[in-house]
């Protein structure tokens, strides 16, 4: 297999080391060479690379994009190409990964394939506790779910959500935080249909579908749930608690309103209320009962904006 290294710089370094020998490398490819020899291989110009028979050409330089363009111009088959440095895009740059298998190991490769994403798993993430569905769903909402229970380490209090519909979030909570009590509130029956009149019956009527024994079924710790089905705030009567994480999941204005308004003074400090759909353009009223609930209080609480698929607002107690 006649394999090309496209330049001559630490990224070349660093993939002899770890896969390559250079005995291996027919040539090193540079436009702007320092020798004729590098690691004790030939290095040719792209427009000699162009001339010869080739099987893959593996580009280690950062400027991808460029050396992309210059290989169209020489006419160089974009099939055999493998780039190592090209997350800066959403899309993965190289076609194919069967010759880079054969070249460089499979071992190798499939941590290539991992790095090429714009988006990758933090190292610190431990042994997945989440599902991977919800993951390909909205993966820097629940990453960053994982990031925050973490964070929690000893502050008091229970978890909870308002607006648990069929559970997913409710679960994940609940597969991170397996020793605290989670309250799921939820009239597991949809919207108040007064306050959900503006929005299509499609919105209305999915909401409709869902029941606690569903909830209940996919929680991994179901023994820490405690239910409060009904309408929020008078679900919460009489319970006292006050809670190190929140949910806040309701889409419209006053049921978000009322939300902060009965959680945020029971949220312990250093926990966290979690208000999702503070910056979906669909949804404004989660927005606007910030807003109120701000005014009201004369205060801009203290926060940070994810920027996750809803924009979610991390708001710290
Ligand atoms: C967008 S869904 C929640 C999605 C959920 N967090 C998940 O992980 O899929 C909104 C839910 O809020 C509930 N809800 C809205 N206002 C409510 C209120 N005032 N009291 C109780 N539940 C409410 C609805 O019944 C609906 O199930």
């Amino acid at each position: 297999m006649e394999v090309y290294v496209w330049g001559t710089g630490c990224g070349a370094g660093d993939l002899m080391d770890q896969a390559l020998p250079a005995k291996k490398v027919a040539a090193f490819v540079d436009s702007r060479p320092v020798g004729e020899l590098f690691l004790g291989r030939p290095v040719i110009p792209p427009e000699e690379l162009a001339r010869r028979d080739y099987d893959l050409v593996i580009v280690t330089s950062r400027q991808a994009e460029e050396i992309a363009e210059r290989c169209q111009t020489l006419g160089i088959a974009p099939e055999k190409l493998l780039f190592l440095k090209n997350h800066a895009i959403l899309q993965d740059r190289n076609r194919s990964y069967a010759l880079a298998e054969e070249a460089l190991g499979a071992l190798f490769v499939e941590k290539l394939r991992q790095s090429q994403r714009l988006i990758r798993a933090p190292r610190w993430s431990e042994a997945e506790r989440l599902p991977p569905a919800e993951l390909d769903n909205d993966y820097v909402r629940l990453k960053s779910l994982e990031a925050i229970c973490r964070r929690l380490g000893p502050v008091p209090g229970a978890a909870a959500e308002l607006g648990v519909y069929r559970g997913s979030f409710a679960a994940c909570i609940n597969a991170l935080l397996p020793d605290r009590r989670l309250y799921l509130f939820d009239t597991f029956r949809g919207f108040d249909p007064k306050e959900a009149e503006a929005y299509g019956r499609g919105f209305v009527d999915a909401h409709r579908n869902t029941t606690e024994d569903r909830v209940r079924a996919r929680l991994p710790h179901p023994e820490k749930a405690v239910f409060r089905p009904g309408l929020f705030p008078d679900s919460a009567a009489g319970l006292e608690e006050r809670f190190a994480l929140v949910s806040l999941d309701v889409d419209l204005e006053e049921s978000s309103y009322q939300g902060l308004h009965w959680f945020l003074p029971r949220l312990n400090p250093g926990g966290f209320l979690l208000l999702h759909d503070y910056g979906n353009p669909d949804l404004p009223g989660v927005r606007a009962a910030l807003a109120r609930y701000e005014r009201e209080a004369g205060l801009r609480l203290p926060a940070v904006p994810l920027c996750d698929v809803n924009g979610t607002l991390v708001i710290c107690g």
